[in-house]
């Protein structure tokens, strides 16, 4: 006789990916700046709201442990010189914003992608990837990732419920930082990626947005 899986397996399968990537990020450690939610009084959203804007942070938790893989993976192969203290505060507030998300996540009542050890793996293995085809491909490999970041932003923030102000104000501090590690990455000497590469980045992130918005 077959035995059926028993009834907290989803439940399970949750909290072992919450540990696996936990134990990636040491997610507990702190960190310098508030959350930009907390000077932003809660609102009413409804059921539905609550549970677009908590689809819409899970794509967003989901691109911010992309990003540690990303920089982790960089940081292991490339040299970066006089950059690399640049790109690791870079770092450092990405790591910020999966706190942030992670943190409005929870007050949705949601919880981050099941997904999430293989966008950090898959990340980790482009980075350092990148970093071996040398600093000028690592630095605008950033460049070009970061670029396509804050044009995701900007379409959430339009499609996030008009009155969601928590989640907004995350996401414009996370678009002001973006920004600014692309301009970093640039100005240190990235080059710009052939097409092809760059259309390969927007089909992937095409993925990992509709796949994160339901798991
Ligand atoms: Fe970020
Ligand atoms: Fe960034």
């Amino acid at each position: 006789m077959m035995n059926s899986p028993p009834k907290d397996l989803p439940d399970a399968l949750v909290s072992q990916v919450d540990r696996v990537l936990r134990s990636l990020l040491s997610v507990d450690r702190k960190t310098g700046r508030d959350n930009p939610a907390t000077a932003r009084g809660e609102t009413e959203l409804s059921a539905e709201e609550r549970r677009h804007a908590a689809a819409l942070m899970r794509i967003n938790h989901a691109g911010e442990v992309a990003a540690q893989g990303l920089y982790h993976g960089q940081s292991t192969t490339a040299r970066l010189g006089e950059v690399r203290a640049a790109m690791d505060e870079a770092a450092e507030e990405e790591f910020e914003h999966l706190k942030w998300c992670e943190e409005r996540l929870a007050e949705l009542g949601s919880r981050p992608s099941l997904l999430g050890p293989l966008w950090y793996a898959g990340a980790f293995a482009i980075g350092a990837a990148a970093g071996i085809a040398g600093d000028r491909w690592s630095l605008g490999f950033v460049a070009e990732t970061e670029r396509q970041v804050v044009h995701h932003l900007d379409e959430h923030l339009e499609r996030l419920p008009e009155d969601d102000e928590r989640s907004r104000a995350i996401l414009r501090q996370m678009r002001e930082d973006e920004e600014k590690h692309g301009a970093t990455a640039s100005a240190a000497g990235g080059a710009e990626l052939p097409a092809p590469v760059r259309g390969l980045m927007t089909l992937t992130s095409r993925i990992m947005t509709r796949s994160a918005y339901w798991f």
